[in-house]
């Protein structure tokens, strides 16, 4: 197994919302291979620890999917839900113990041999960089994790962890989008940029906001504009002016329809130039730079 590689990554997180059969599920995941997604984005505590289960459903309903796709998961979060009893705070848990624990439950919900990426869902103030690094050697050398990266973590915070690792973090997966600026100013894609660790950004039409044209706002205003003069709609500007950075951002989408999907695909042919990406930049800023 490699790497993940494709561009776009299709997120599950909304799996639960989607009312498909494992079946269907199967489908859309067969259709993305062919849209040239092979990168799937999972997480133990999404829809309250049942998405690992409900895609693992569709991966058994299409066993031949196991070998051609990426698979990224996540730990770190823990919940309090009846799903997870021994929780009486929700709170992050870093500890090699729970990291371990969290991947084999993974790997059976999934019902798969490896994880192609974990990540450490957030920085975790109680993270000991050692006993994090003790853990992804472990799974390294049994065969379950091929590679390994973070998610919402600020530059120190990667630094540190990065310290104390024989290998480099691969990912920062962070919430990114016209509605989300804060990794263009604060270090975290300048980080990437310099370390080629990849972006992936997670909510990159804002969860669905940047889809809503009645917003009165001077950005919804823009993307109406530009998506007309350009012929293309207003969620493909979004992810084409995410595809533009330097830093090769990864989006990860999370629509369920595959015409939304295809849609976003298209998205990879957009070439912004720098004049509209600042024109996107400023209205979402909503001042001009200085
Ligand atoms: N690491 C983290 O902390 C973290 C946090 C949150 C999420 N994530 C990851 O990021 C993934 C994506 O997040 P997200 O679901 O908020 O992403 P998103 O792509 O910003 O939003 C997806 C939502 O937009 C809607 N939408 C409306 N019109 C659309 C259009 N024309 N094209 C595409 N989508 C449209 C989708 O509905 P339809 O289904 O009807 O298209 C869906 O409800 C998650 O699945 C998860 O894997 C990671």
């Amino acid at each position: 197994m490699s790497t993940a590689n494709s561009r776009l990554i299709l997120g599950l997180w909304r799996i639960g919302q989607w009312d498909m059969s494992a079946e269907q599920v199967a489908g859309l995941v067969s259709a993305c291979l062919d849209l040239g997604i092979d990168t799937f984005d999972v997480a133990d505590i999404y829809f309250d620890y049942q998405c690992e289960s409900m895609f693992g459903a569709a991966l058994q309903a299409n066993p031949a999917l196991k070998s051609r796709i990426k698979l990224i998961s996540k730990c770190g979060i823990a919940l309090v839900t009846p799903a997870r009893p021994a929780h009486r705070v929700k709170h992050y848990n870093t500890s090699g113990e729970h990291i371990i624990a969290s991947v084999e439950n993974s790997l059976a919900c999934l019902g798969v041999e490896k994880l192609d990426l974990l990540l450490i869902h957030r920085p975790d103030p109680l993270m000991n960089a050692d006993e994090i690094a003790d853990a992804f050697d472990r799974l390294k050398r049994a065969g379950k994790v091929e590679g390994f990266g973070v998610s919402n973590f600020l530059p120190h915070q990667l630094e540190l962890l990065q310290s104390r690792l024989g290998e480099p973090l691969q990912i920062n997966q962070v919430e990114v989008s016209l509605l989300h600026l804060d990794s263009l100013f604060d270090g975290t894609l300048d980080q990437c940029q310099r370390l080629r660790v990849t972006p992936q950004a997670w909510s990159p039409l804002a969860g669905g906001r940047l889809s809503q044209q009645h917003e009165e706002t001077s950005l919804s205003r823009t993307l109406s504009r530009l998506g007309h003069e350009l012929g293309v709609t207003r969620e493909q500007l979004a992810i084409a002016w995410l595809l533009r950075h330097p830093a090769r951002i990864c989006p990860v989408i999370g629509s369920g329809k595959l015409p939304h999907i295809r849609e976003l695909v298209d998205a990879q042919n957009i070439v912004l130039d720098r004049q509209l990406w600042f024109e996107l930049l400023e209205d979402a800023m909503g001042y001009p730079i200085p």
